[in-house]
């Protein structure tokens, strides 16, 4: 969480940095800092907030100019958000300003020893605790900058990715990291620092990402030095040839990021099949599955490890794989998994699934996995991530930028990706007849057409909408490969409309939601054509009979529940194993409209970000 941004170079630091805050605020946004060093002195600017309110407060308050500077966009883990504790963080002297995404576990006995020796804070967080660190080291053992920071970085036990600065050497900026991402703009003698690439696209498509326990001396007129932490190392920096463009993280005329995202699915599904699936010639091929067919098809289990919406789309594929390659499957969230002391062996495979490839608590049940020796394949959609170089093999999903906060593509082309892990696997193992897989192929190839006509109803989808947007609760029902849509359908609803809402499969709620039901109730159903279409009707029955509210997901042309429910919403048929990819539309499109009819910050929900790297 956090988003932190560098500059140096020829150019004006403050434009730069400031937009790139503006593209990381789906790290964080409650507050945001800037310092600039302008030639003589350093000009700091921090307010809680979002960027636009330091933009502000910035342009009135201070010299804008200078063409080194560092700019943070926050997602408060020590101390609320405010002024003080927002970065950048000054150290005593003033002289070193830094920012940081992550946290300092220790930071309580490292304050204290500082204390004694006479450094006095002015905010609650770790951060200024580890400026302050460095400058002591600094001053005590009479060391450069880059050797302070290596020195503290070696007493601190925690997760960061930090750059600072020092103003008596402003031709210099230090960053390290551990856990968060950072990635290095390589220009023409200049030289840019972020969490991801998207600050500095239109400058420069070269760019370093750090790997973990590594520092970087950015200097003017040299080349980048980066070296281990903790031994000292150099290292050559690889300098990778960014695939990003600039259109691809804007809004390109679309109200919300997320609508913009929802609406892409089409488009990006078939990205993330293209050359991969090829129907007619009954051939479905990922690169990194290749290999280690093998590994898959022998394993006594797979275990899939995830978090959020990524979590939903591994339940689907446990669906997917159980049903299609006969091995038993468990899906766990990845915050439980790490801490329940789990029973793993070298025969079981896991998969994470994540986004963004940060997420703190997936990273650690990977490293955990992989100590106990299994073998770890990522799903990734951020190229170059942490977690897509933790694993042992993995496949991108091709789902572009998302930035959105609530993930919408990505979690439809993470289902892709496993659907065809699934089918490249059933037909390694002999468990799917030839005309059942060469018909999935078919269907696969098919769904960006089906999610494009599922989108069509955008605007049926907003009737409904204003018809429910006041409900203070709401019920999503599924079965089957559609029980995990139902609890993604209820978590995009209550992660950018704080409305309340619960997924349940739909037999479960005899057991309990039942009494719930009364005529406030809105319950959406997914009671699309299926093995469960009569047993879903049943539940509809029962709801109807306790005078809840229907709105029913149903297969296009059916007439029995569009007589029973109060609303429906239409997709196109397809296989039962693919329906979470058509049935998830309308439900993402639900939570939209009354996400936007209620004035919510579609894109930034309060209190979430869409990098969760602390635990
Ligand atoms: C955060 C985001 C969610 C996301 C989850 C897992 O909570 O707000 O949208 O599903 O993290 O993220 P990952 O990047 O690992 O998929």
């Amino acid at each position: 969480m956090c988003g932190i941004v560098g500059y140096i170079g020829k150019r004006d630091a403050y434009p730069i940095i400031l937009n790139g805050l503006k593209r990381l605020e789906y790290r964080g946004y409650d507050s945001a800092g800037i310092a600039l060093f302008d030639g003589n002195d350093i000009q700091l600017c921090k307010t809680k907030g979002k960027v636009a309110n330091l933009e502000e407060k910035a342009e009135k308050e201070i010299s804008l100019k200078g063409n080194l500077g560092i700019g943070h966009t926050r997602w408060a883990t020590h101390g609320v958000p405010n002024d003080v504790n927002s970065h950048p963080h000054y150290s005593n002297s003033g002289d070193l300003v830094l920012i940081h995404n992550g946290i300092i576990e220790n930071y309580g006995s490292l304050k204290k020893e500082l204390i004694k020796r006479g450094y006095t804070f002015k905010s609650e967080t770790d951060t200024e605790v580890l400026v302050n660190l460095i400058e002591d080291i600094q001053k005590n053992e009479d060391v450069k900058l880059g050797k302070a920071v290596q020195i503290a970085l070696n007493q601190v036990v925690g997760a960061y990715a930090i750059a600072l600065f020092d103003k008596k050497k402003p031709d210099e900026i230090v960053v390290a990291k551990l856990g968060s991402p950072l990635a290095i703009g390589v220009g023409d003698d200049e030289f840019f620092v972020a969490s991801d690439a998207s600050p500095f696209i239109e400058f420069t498509n070269n760019a370093i990402y750090l790997e973990d326990e590594e520092m970087a001396i950015i200097r003017l007129g040299r080349d980048v030095k980066v070296r281990k932490i903790k031994d000292d190392k150099l290292v050559a920096p690889y300098i990778q040839e960014l695939q990003l463009n600039l259109e691809q993280i804007e809004k390109g005329g679309y109200e919300h990021f997320m609508l913009k995202e929802i609406f892409e699915q089409p488009s990006v599904i078939k990205d993330t099949y293209r050359g991969r699936l090829l129907a007619d010639q009954g051939i479905v091929r990922l690169g990194g599955l290749e290999d280690h067919i093998e590994k898959f098809i022998n394993a006594d289990r797979i275990i899939i490890v995830a978090c959020g919406t990524s979590w939903h789309a591994g339940l689907v594929a446990e669906y997917i794989f159980e049903d299609l390659v006969r091995i038993p499957v468990e899906v766990e969230y990845a915050s439980e998994f790490r801490y329940r002391n789990p029973i793993i062996s070298e025969k079981d495979v896991v998969i994470a699934i994540s986004q963004s490839g940060e997420t703190a608590d997936t990273l650690a049940a990977i490293k955990l996995a992989k100590s106990k020796g299994a073998f770890v394949y990522g799903v990734c959609n951020v190229v170059g991530s942490t977690i897509s170089r933790e694993t042992h093999s993995g496949t991108y999903t091709h789902a572009g930028p998302e930035i959105g906060v609530a993930s919408t593509k990505a979690f439809t082309t993470q289902i892709t990706v496993l659907a065809m892990m699934a089918l490249r696997l059933a037909k390694a193992k002999g468990t799917i007849s030839k005309p059942d897989y060469m018909l999935y192929l078919r269907e696969l190839e098919l769904i960006p057409t089906h999610v494009e006509e599922a989108l069509k109803t955008d605007s049926k989808i907003e009737e409904i909408s204003a018809v429910f947007k006041d409900a203070r609760n709401f019920l999503y029902l599924g079965r089957g490969y559609n029980f995990p849509v139902a609890l993604e359908g209820a978590l995009k609803l209550k992660e950018i409309s704080y409305i309340h809402a619960e997924g349940y499969p739909a037999a479960e709620m005899k057991h309990g939601p039942i009494a719930l039901i009364d005529e406030q109730m809105p319950v959406v159903v997914i009671a699309i054509k299926s093995d469960h279409y009569d047993k879903v009707v049943s539940n509809i029955q029962e709801i109807k009979a306790r005078k809840g509210k229907i709105i029913a997901v149903v297969s296009k042309g059916d007439t029995v529940v569009r007589e029973m429910a109060d609303y429906v919403m239409e997709v196109p048929h397809t296989p039962e194993a693919l329906t979470p990819l058509v049935t998830t539309i309308p439900l993402q499109l639900l939570s939209y409209h009354i996400a936007v009819m209620l004035g919510r910050n579609v894109d930034q929900p309060r209190n979430l970000a869409k990098s969760v790297t602390v635990e």
